[in-house]
């Protein structure tokens, strides 16, 4: 089977971006970011994107071996917290292979039809990709199993003991799916996939650079202190990177400030209550529920969701991964317990590890009193 390539002629890979058709609305993406350029912020190709050094290795290899035998790319599992780019670097993928990216996600694919309209829509070597992978229900994950392993759809004909199985052939493609629970899938499934990798919290320096290529893009004004001052509050992630140069393009535009400076983004981040750590307010109240209700934990999750009125989800997939990597939240058999850096984020003193200065005033209390 050949890849389609618009330059048959040519061994350079075709670099024109996908038509990416979109089954769903992303329940990732926000609509304002649908609308508003996010199309044009997302990068085209493996050398635009700034990060995931070693996932991009891998990835190129898997590119040119590809290319190399005309088939496309085994079946990529990406998993991580939400914002790193599992979506962007599908289409990216796409473009390097000059085929087109359909996208969904697990809980739009309700019935069988759903993913048997789209598997046999697949021209060859296309990518199908499926976000939130690890909420797909039984029937659609079995009816994958062998479209995934020999490129055949099984569909059950009638019902009880007359039901009779056709067997379809579908064109040769490349399924990515993407996760943010990775132990969350089955094991015949995640088996299925020949590549699994995770994607990293992205670096300050790193973040710097998407914030300057991004307001390079909208076409606003920042100095390299204003893109770093962003990149320390976007908590690893370049999609929140590049929603609060939004805001803080929004406040330098009504401020009539010609650009963006360190001291204007942290003014514009503080009125919107993202902190130096790049901490919301939610993130400040899980902590705080954490310290004062349960007096650091350990506590259960749904505890924690109770008390805070968020959802368990929410605070399991989007704040604690965050605040596990800065180190703020542990996880222990128990339960999650606040660290004594949480403790001291917010101006707290964690216990049994007091200040030097509380420590010798308790010394001389204790000697005082002897
Ligand atoms: N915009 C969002 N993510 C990006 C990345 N990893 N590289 C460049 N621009 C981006």
């Amino acid at each position: 089977m050949a890849i389609k390539r618009s330059t048959p002629s040519s061994n350079e890979p075709d670099k024109t971006p996908p038509t990416t058709e979109e089954t769903l609305l992303k329940p990732t993406v926000t609509p304002e970011e649908i609308g508003n350029n996010e199309e044009t912020i997302r990068p085209q190709t493996l050398d635009e994107y700034i990060g995931q050094k070693d996932l991009k290795e891998v990835l190129k290899i898997a590119i040119q071996a590809a290319q190399n035998r005309q088939e496309p790319i085994d079946h990529l599992l990406l998993y991580g917290p939400p914002g790193l780019g599992k979506t962007t670097l599908s289409l990216i993928l796409a473009t390097e292979m000059g085929v087109k990216c359909k996208i969904t996600a697990a809980p739009a694919l309700e019935r069988p039809r759903d993913i048997t309209g789209l598997l046999i829509g697949l021209q060859p070597g296309d990518i199908l990709f499926i976000d939130e992978i690890h909420r797909l229900n039984r029937l659609t994950e079995e009816l994958l199993y062998p479209a995934m392993e020999d490129y055949r759809l099984d569909i059950t004909m009638g019902k009880g003991k007359s039901a009779t199985i056709r067997s379809l052939s579908l064109n040769k493609f490349t399924l990515i799916g993407a996760t943010t629970k990775v132990g969350a899938l089955t094991s015949p499934l995640r088996d299925r996939f020949g590549l699994i990798q995770r994607l990293r919290f992205y670096e300050i320096d790193e973040l710097t650079l998407i914030v300057l290529r991004t307001a390079q893009i909208l076409t606003t004004p920042i100095s390299p202190g204003g893109a770093e001052e962003i990149a320390r509050r976007a908590r690893g992630t370049p999609r929140i990177a590049n929603r609060l140069l939004k805001r803080v393009r929004d406040y330098t535009q009504v401020k009539k400030q010609p650009e963006i400076t360190a001291e204007l983004a942290a003014e514009a981040l503080n009125l919107y209550q993202v902190d130096q750590r790049g901490l919301d307010w939610t993130d400040r109240l899980v902590l705080s529920t954490l310290i004062h209700q349960f007096q650091g934990g350990p506590v259960g999750l749904e505890a924690i969701a109770a008390a805070t009125g968020e959802d368990s989800k929410t605070i399991e997939e989007v704040y604690e991964p965050y605040l596990l990597q800065i180190g703020y939240l542990n996880r222990t058999p128990r339960g999650r317990m606040a660290s004594a850096a949480a403790y001291e984020h917010l101006g707290l003193v964690p216990p049994k590890l007091l200040s030097t200065d509380q420590l010798s005033l308790f010394q001389s209390e204790i000697t005082e009193s002897e």
